[in-house]
């Protein structure tokens, strides 16, 4: 067959936002793991879409492993940052984190589209995407390329929204 595309894409955000339940269930049903646990330093996960095949870094989001996200900017061609749209009080802590990553030299040098999810769309008390986007200043970013969807990573509400957008991206 025709081979696809490789990409690599950073999955970051804030411990307990939701990334490795959203990466588990980007995967194929057969490759998927029934009990997803804290990740501790990161995890590379893979998962293909109809032109893309993509390796994912997925990066803890615990304080003490954060320092670890700048190491893998260099060789990332896409992020998709993670946000809990049900944790009100951290959202000041992930837009800090989204700060250091687009004031990162590695990230300023070059091309590369943001994804966020605001995940957790199902929480009774979540806040809408846009209400997040202003929280986290997203107008304010003029030199990268983003796009922001809500999400439900338990059932994958969501998630082909933003993927097809970071296709369209990537192409
Ligand atoms: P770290 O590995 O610590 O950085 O966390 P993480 O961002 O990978 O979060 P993880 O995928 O481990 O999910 C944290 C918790 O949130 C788990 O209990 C998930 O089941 C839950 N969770 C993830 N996504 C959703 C969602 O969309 N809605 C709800 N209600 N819970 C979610």
């Amino acid at each position: 067959g025709i081979k696809k595309k490789e990409v690599n894409v950073l999955c970051i955000g804030l411990d307990n936002s939701g990334k490795s339940t959203m990466i588990n269930q980007l995967k194929p049903s057969s490759a998927q793991s029934q009990d997803i646990v804290p990740t501790i330093g990161f995890s590379v996960e893979r998962f293909s879409t109809t032109s893309l095949s993509f390796t994912v870094f997925d990066m803890s989001g615990q304080g003490r492993y954060r320092s670890l996200w700048e190491h893998y900017y260099r060789d990332a061609q896409a992020i998709i940052f993670v946000i809990d749209s049900a944790d009100k009080m951290r959202i000041v802590v992930a837009k800090e984190e989204l700060n250091a990553l687009i004031t990162h030299p590695d990230v300023k040098s070059k091309r590369m589209p943001i994804l966020f999810f605001t995940n957790k769309m199902d929480l009774p008390d979540s806040l809408s995407s846009v209400k997040v986007s202003q929280m986290m200043g997203l107008e304010n970013i003029k030199s990268k390329s983003w796009h922001i969807c809500a999400s439900n990573a338990l059932t994958g509400e969501g998630l082909k929204e933003g993927v097809d957008w970071l296709q369209d991206q990537i192409r």
